[in-house]
């Protein structure tokens, strides 16, 4: 038996969120009948209910919600239940204010959006139990329910709390972390503008200031706001695991990389690792954030499949200008998460709304009803994905990873930096586009974990890395991993302080190199690195390398104040080899220079000689091998897979070249 994200539904699955408190419940036989005619098997239910749920702090309604998972039921469809805290009632903030979020500035938020509670309430928590407890008292056994839905994109909104209870909190967690007040002060270096603290109650959250806060603080408080989201999360976790059992999955959405949550740790409490993805339409490479999104949540779950728990079928309504999806993006993006280990193409939402915030937001069923381009896309994807059964669980091999650490992140992007023009999306991004371009499958990776099963390991900008992440480096490049470290990495230690002594400490012998001052560049700067015969250009970053004993240069700059010193460092030791990039090279400088790198690490692409912009994936089961091939292009291509293969979705059987319409995808089953 492959292995299935939710045990209750051996199918692939295919819906979306359904409000259907937002409708006359005469309407609801007929979303049946169309979920029915769409292929929907999995709809995710009272996401936002709470307040038709619970309309006063003493009263409950329930049997709407019964009325909607029977009939879901009666129809065949399963069921995602949510436990409808995502958005309190108003009477909750209007008669405790101390479960409505407070920003850095002493501002309470209101009600009358969404997620406006503060993280650290007692009061919320203990009344979000209470629901969740009713919940599950109510819906444990139904036969609907398949899975549980914590909240909903935890932080999307209020992602930190600035207000007392949560300054208490904040003390509370430093407590656990440092221990004692003198810990705390050398581990931020409150020495610096008189910021040293005499006793706990001295400590805040980074409220606002007058000038930069102390980072180590800042950063303190971004992992503390995580942290708090996830215990709220863990604490609905916990009641609802009192009645249900393992085989029924709890999952919580994920946004990709989203900044203000430290996935890692979340995705060790969650069994179906889900996710949101809302493509920038104005982005012509949103193919590629699609691809490293999805990457990112197949990681974060150990290669466990995993579920794109929303997308829109068409356009949203939250930016500035929100076209509809473009020809045949919406099924070539949604059969690329298949792509990428999802096991569950669900959307926000089955029925457009009419009224309230995101009536013109798409939704699977559109105002204009079934006679309209969205909802053939709609169910044609649906009958497409029932024919994707025999790939359930099948899982890819990644030979490279990608190093991303939450902590490294929000790091680097804090004020008083050498340059506040570096973000972690983009250094990612610099080195996942060429690896996905030239076909290799990726993974993602957190430094402190066991990184010895890849033939490469890159860290594109690994501005902070723990004493164990640096052991973890030293002990895969030991055992045979080739590593890759991109600029500015190697600064600071888990707190924020620089590691003094040139930086690099820690794994200067691994590089051969450390850097002696950062060089940033400019706007508009560039500079030029010879690499071999071949110029190639920088912008943005340079950096002042010393070489140490048994080193290679691989490039020098050629231009600028830097001008004949190393810009991109390598050494070999006795099983692999490492590389040090002190700068950000231009797209076709990176492009060469990986591909290099991955030859010399024994990498291999997914498919050789693959045309540029078709995409090839691989995933395995017991079933045999299955192979996407995308064609993000407007033409026609044609692939040689040397083997023959049958589509899955339209059952052509091909015996070597096979070609993919503009646009279009294949889903090829290698026996
Ligand atoms: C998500 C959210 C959904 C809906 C959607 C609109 O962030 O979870 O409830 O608001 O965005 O794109």
């Amino acid at each position: 038996m492959n292995e299935l994200a939710i045990p209750g539904l051996p199918e692939y699955a295919f819906g979306g969120d359904y409000n259907p408190e937002q409708w006359p419940e005469s309407v609801w036989q007929e979303d049946m009948a169309l979920m029915r005619e769409a292929g929907v098997n999995l709809v995710t239910v009272g996401v936002f209910s709470w307040a038709k749920l619970q309309p006063t702090e003493n009263t409950w309604s329930f049997e709407w919600l019964d009325r909607v998972l029977d009939l879901c039921h009666a129809n065949g469809i399963k069921v995602d239940l949510a436990t409808a805290t995502a958005s309190p009632p108003p009477w909750l903030g209007l008669k405790y204010p101390s479960t409505l979020a407070v920003d850095e500035t002493g501002v309470r938020m209101a009600w009358g959006a969404r997620q406006h509670f503060s993280p650290s309430s007692s009061v919320f928590k203990k009344f979000s139990l209470a629901l969740v407890e009713k919940m599950v008292e109510r819906y444990a056994e139904h036969p609907a329910v398949v899975m549980w839905h914590v909240g909903n994109e935890y932080g999307a909104h209020t992602h930190r709390c600035f207000s007392e209870e949560s300054a208490d909190a904040f003390r509370a967690w430093l407590i656990t972390k440092y221990g004692d007040v003198d810990t705390l002060n050398e581990r931020w270096g409150t020495a610096f503008w008189s910021q040293w603290y005499s006793n706990w109650d001295e400590v805040m959250p980074p409220r606002k200031t007058v000038y930069f806060p102390n980072p180590a603080q800042q950063l303190d408080f971004k992992r503390f706001s995580s942290d708090a989201m996830l215990e709220l999360y863990k604490a609905e976790v916990e009641v609802i695991r009192q009645r249900v059992g393992r085989q029924i999955p709890i999952t919580t959405n994920f946004m990709r990389f989203f900044p203000h949550a430290d996935y890692w740790k979340w995705s060790e409490n969650i069994d179906v690792i889900s996710d949101d993805w809302y493509p920038d339409l104005a982005d012509p490479e949103s193919h590629i954030e699609g691809a490293m999104g999805a990457d990112l949540m197949r990681s974060l779950g150990a290669g466990r499949p995993w579920f794109l728990m929303e997308q829109a079928p068409s356009a949203i309504n939250w930016r500035e200008v929100n076209p509809a999806k473009p020809k045949n993006a919406y099924r070539r993006w949604s059969l690329q998460q298949a792509a990428h280990g999802a096991d569950g193409i669900l959307h926000f939402q089955w029925r457009a709304s009419v009224r309230g915030a995101e009536k013109w937001h798409s939704g699977m069923l559109p105002h204009s009803g079934t006679d309209t381009a969205v909802w053939r896309e709609v169910s044609r994807l649906g009958q497409d994905l029932k024919k994707l059964k025999p790939l359930l669980g099948a899982k890819s091999d990644s030979q490279i990873a990608l190093l991303l650490d939450w902590s490294s992140w929000w790091a680097l992007e804090l004020d008083s930096r050498p340059s506040t023009r570096l973000t972690q999306m983009e250094a990612l991004l610099d080195y996942y586009r060429p690896l996905a371009q030239a076909g290799y499958s990726v993974d993602f990776a957190h430094p402190e974990q066991d990184l010895s099963r890849y033939k490469l390991v890159i860290a594109p900008s690994l501005y902070l890395i723990s004493d164990l992440g640096i052991e973890r480096i030293r002990a895969a490049s030991a055992g045979g991993t080739n590593i890759v470290f991109g600029k500015f990495s190697g600064a600071v230690d888990a707190e924020e302080g620089v590691r003094v002594g040139g930086h690099l400490m820690g794994l200067r012998d691994v590089f051969g190199c450390y850097t002696e001052e950062w060089h940033p560049l400019v706007a508009g700067q560039t500079e030029e690195v010879l690499i071999g015969s071949n110029r190639g250009e920088v912008s943005g970053w340079t950096e002042h390398i010393r070489l140490l004993p048994g080193s290679a240069i691989e490039g020098t700059f050629s231009t600028g104040d830097l001008a004949g010193l190393p810009a991109i460092v390598s050494k070999t030791s006795e099983k692999s080899k490492a590389w040090y990039l002190g700068c950000t090279p231009n797209r076709d400088m990176i492009a060469s220079l990986l591909e290099a790198i991955c030859i010399q690490s024994g990498a291999a692409p997914v498919l050789y000689s693959v045309p540029q912009g078709v995409e090839v994936t691989k995933r395995s089961n017991e079933n045999g091998s299955f192979l996407f091939l995308l064609n993000h292009t407007g033409v026609e291509q044609s692939i040689e897979i040397g083997q023959a293969s049958v589509d899955l979705i339209s059952a052509e059987s091909f015996v070597g070249a096979v070609t993919v319409g503009a646009g279009e995808v294949r889903v090829l089953h290698l026996p």
